[in-house]
C-alpha cells in the first residue's frame, strides 16, 4: 500500500477501527463477486470514495480504503466496472491515477453527482453493490431512494450515532439544524425523541420500505464512540438456497464483528501492518 500511496501522496485518516468497516466490505465484496459474477455486469459504487488509501492517525500506516478493496477482494469473478464519488478534487484525481480504469465522479453526491451516476449506471445495466461510507450526515434519504430506484442493487452504508448526536444536541438552541436531520432520515418522524442509537430503528424502518432484508451490524470504536455497518437487500431471483445463505453469511460475520472490542481491532491491525508479530491477549 505504501507504494500506492508514494504515488499520489493522499490519504483519508481513520481510527483503527475503521478496519472493522472494511474487513465487512471486503467479506460481503467476496460473496457478492462469487454468486452474481459468474455471467452478469456488476457495478461498485462508491458514493463517498475517499482517495483509495487510508493513514491510521497517529501511524504511518496506510491500508487500502474502499475503492481499492473492492477492486483487490474479489477472488474469482471481479466488478466488470468501478464508479467512485468524490467531491474533493485531489482525491478525485488519486483515484484516477490508482485506479485508472474507474468512473470516477468528483461532484456532490446529493446534487450534480448524483445525475452522472444516474447516466453511468444506465449506460451499465447490471447489478450493483453501493456503498455509501458519509462523514456524518453526509448522505440524503433522498439520494438513497433514487439509487434504489436506479439499479438493482445491494447497499452497504455507514450509520454514525455519534454524528447524529452532535447535530440533536444543536437543535435546541439552533432549529435550522432539524433540516440536515430531516433530509438525512427522510423524514420528520426524528422528533418524536431518542439519540443516535435508538433512531438506528427509524432509520432501518426507512430503508425497510425499499429493501426486504435489513440488517445492521455494530462495530465497536473507542469506549465512547462506535458506528453500524447496515446492509439492505432485495429479494432477487436468485436460488432461494443461494438467497438464504448470502444472508445468512452476513448474520455471522455480523455475530462476529459485534464481538471484537477496540483493542483487538487495533491488535489486528498492528499484525497486519507488522508493528505486533503477536497477538497479545493480555492487553489493558
Ligand atoms: C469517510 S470518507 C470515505 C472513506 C472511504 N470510504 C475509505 O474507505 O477510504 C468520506 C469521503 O466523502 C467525501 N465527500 C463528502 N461529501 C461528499 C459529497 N456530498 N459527495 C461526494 N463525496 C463527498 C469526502 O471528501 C471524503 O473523502
Amino acid at each position: 500500500m505504501e507504494k500506492v500511496f508514494q504515488r499520489t501522496h493522499q490519504a483519508y485518516l481513520v481510527g483503527p477501527w475503521a478496519i472493522m468497516k472494511l474487513a465487512l466490505l471486503g467479506y460481503y465484496v467476496q460473496i457478492y463477486t462469487n454468486i452474481l459474477g459468474k455471467s452478469k455486469t456488476i457495478n461498485y459504487v462508491d458514493l463517498f470514495a475517499g482517495p483509495g488509501v487510508d493513514q491510521i492517525k497517529g501511524t504511518k500506516f496506510v491500508i487500502m480504503g474502499s475503492p481499492l478493496l473492492a477492486q483487490r477482494a474479489p477472488r474469482r469473478n471481479h466488478f466488470t466496472n468501478l464508479a467512485l464519488c468524490e467531491l474533493n478534487n485531489d482525491y478525485a484525481q488519486a483515484l484516477r491515477t490508482i485506479l485508472p480504469g474507474s468512473r470516477v465522479i468528483d461532484k456532490d453526491i446529493n446534487e450534480e453527482g448524483l445525475d452522472q451516476l444516474q447516466e453511468f449506471l444506465n449506460s451499465h445495466r447490471g447489478h450493483s453493490l453501493v456503498f455509501a461510507d458519509p462523514e456524518g450526515l453526509d448522505l440524503k434519504f433522498g439520494t438513497l431512494i433514487q439509487i434504489f430506484g436506479l439499479t438493482y442493487c445491494d447497499v452497504l452504508i455507514n450509520y454514525q450515532p455519534t454524528s447524529l448526536n452532535r447535530v440533536l444536541g444543536q437543535v435546541a438552541q439552533n432549529p435550522r439544524m432539524a433540516d440536515p436531520l430531516t433530509s438525512y432520515f427522510g423524514t420528520p418522524a426524528w422528533k418524536v425523541g431518542g439519540d443516535g442509537d435508538q433512531l438506528l430503528e427509524l432509520y432501518c424502518s426507512q430503508i425497510k420500505k425499499f429493501r426486504d432484508n435489513v440488517v445492521a451490524v455494530k462495530v465497536q470504536g473507542t469506549r465512547l464512540f462506535h458506528y453500524y455497518i447496515i446492509l439492505a437487500t432485495r429479494k432477487i431471483k436468485r436460488e432461494e438456497t443461494e438467497q438464504e445463505e448470502w444472508v445468512k453469511s452476513f448474520q455471522r460475520a455480523k455475530e462476529r464483528v459485534e464481538r471484537v472490542d477496540s483493542q483487538t481491532a487495533r491488535s489486528f491491525l498492528e499484525i497486519v501492518t507488522g508493528s505486533q508479530t503477536f497477538f497479545d491477549f493480555g492487553e489493558s
